[in-house]
């Protein structure tokens, strides 16, 4: 088939994430030809084309180039608007559009917007149930709790089959999160250390020193703990804490996800922390919404007996920052060594952002005739290797999508057992207080005495 004659639908163009994310890849991807013809921009606003360019521009402080200018189209439409879903279907069958053709709908919208826009797209023929070239890409977060999101999947099996969705984790597409499992699993010096034995803690970080802007609607009904805790947070826990997998193949990696993810729970003897920063309430009075979380857990598997699991993110904090550290246990130099001689606890950090690398805390000799020890460190920066484009995570997404590989798309199974994780985190959360803290507040929420 020609992918030259392919779709890309967004839903959502309008909103936030396709202006700062979603035309940012397009534009990338585009430095290497894009392979779909089209590109339908669906919104409630009263827009021509023209006006779309410039509005995605002019937000997203960009300039599309003039390949991708030619393929957009905008077009308006009410999610429930049958009628204007006809008349998409019109404009893009006169262009003469094949019913066989690729066709992605992209749909960065709320949860609750996926079946009306899937039962409509069915209506009007777009989207034909079990065509395995009619994809939908759904954005996180998929529903607002395990109920939830249970009962969108059984709405949505209804119009389409599982082979047809992919559902969005931006972080999965990061570059350093797609080398943790080779880091793991391609060096022996981790992969025999990598258990509770040699390791005390391990903190899964993602902070970021923005508020919530534009997004209020949305986060105020989300929070941190579904709009970051339950997707990113805990597929990166799942992707360090999992058993090797049978082979590097999307069933066996989401298979091996899946059965660590359904070991994972709140630490019952650690208080699970909630808070909000400070001047949110004047943008919505009254709301109880979380906007930083510091959750621990426990893996009940021999292999993570003894080792802490602490996620954390927050908005409004001092520093943006997305890591994975591991606290490895302090081990001794000689069978009685006076205290002079304590040899400090190893780290190992994989680092997402704002470096891309690996950082290896490690003790040794200070140079010189006296003996002293003295914690060193050795870096890896894996983004001084690129040249050209850095790779960004949604160029990676929709690539993918477009080309069918699912491998860095969440199934079902996966998000359920990651709903089950997040709402019990919640519960347990709202069972303390809301801590108040200050915009540009240190990175880490107290977690009352649990020092790390
Ligand atoms: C999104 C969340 O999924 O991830 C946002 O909805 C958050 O609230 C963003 O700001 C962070 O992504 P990144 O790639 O900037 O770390």
């Amino acid at each position: 088939m020609d992918d030259r004659g392919g779709l890309l639908c967004i839903f959502g163009a309008t909103g936030d994430l396709a202006a700062k994310k979603i035309f940012p890849a397009l534009r990338q991807w585009s430095d290497d030809a894009l392979p779909m013809r089209r590109i339908w921009c669906l919104g409630r606003r009263s827009l021509d084309t023209a006006q779309y360019i410039d509005f995605i521009e002019t937000r997203g402080n960009i300039r599309l180039g003039q390949s991708l200018r030619e393929r957009i189209r905008y077009h308006q439409l009410e999610f429930g608007d049958a009628a204007a879903y006809q008349s998409l279907a019109n404009r893009i069958h006169e262009q003469g559009f094949d019913q066989d053709a690729r066709r992605l709908f992209f749909l960065a919208v709320k949860p609750e917007a996926f079946v009306p826009i899937a039962l409509q797209l069915h209506g009007a023929k777009l989207l034909a149930n079990g065509h395995p070239e009619h994809r939908l890409m759904l954005e996180k977060p998929f529903g607002g709790n395990l109920q939830s999101a249970v009962a969108i999947q059984q709405r949505l099996m209804d119009l389409v089959s599982e082979e047809q969705l992919y559902r969005i984790d931006h972080y999965l597409g990061k570059e350093m999160i797609r080398n943790v499992l080779t880091i793991r699993f391609g060096n022996r010096i981790f992969s025999e250390s990598w258990h509770g034995g040699a390791i005390d803690r391990i903190e899964v970080t993602s902070i970021e020193t923005t508020g919530v802007e534009e997004r209020l609607d949305y986060y105020d009904q989300a929070g941190a703990i579904n709009d970051m805790v339950q997707s990113h947070l805990l597929q990166m826990v799942a992707l360090v804490a999992m058993a090797a997998p049978d082979d590097l193949g999307p069933d066996s990696i989401r298979q091996a996800k899946i059965d660590i993810l359904n070991h994972l729970r709140p630490d019952p003897e650690a208080k699970q922390v909630i808070g909000q920063y400070a001047g949110y309430g004047d943008q919505m009075p009254g709301s109880a919404t979380e906007t930083a979380v510091e959750a621990w857990l426990r893996i009940d598997t021999p292999q993570w007996a003894g080792t802490r699991f602490i996620v954390r993110t927050g908005k409004k904090l001092a520093e943006k920052r997305t890591e994975i550290r591991l606290h490895y246990r302090p081990t001794q130099l000689c069978v009685s060594c006076s205290e002079t001689i304590e040899a400090r606890a190893n780290q190992l950090v994989i680092e997402v952002f704002p470096h891309e690398g690996v950082q290896l805390q490690f003790n040794s000799k200070t140079p010189g005739y006296k003996y002293e020890i003295e914690q060193v460190m050795a870096e890896y920066c894996h983004s001084c290797r690129m040249i050209g484009n850095k790779p960004e995570a949604y160029v990676k997404l929709l690539q993918d999508a477009w080309e069918g590989d699912k491998t860095l798309f969440a199934s079902f199974a996966e998000l359920q057992a990651q709903w089950r994780i997040a709402d019990a985190i919640r519960a347990a959360a709202r069972q303390g207080d809301l801590v108040i803290y200050a915009p540009g507040a240190p990175a880490i929420i107290s977690s009352g005495g649990q020092s790390c």
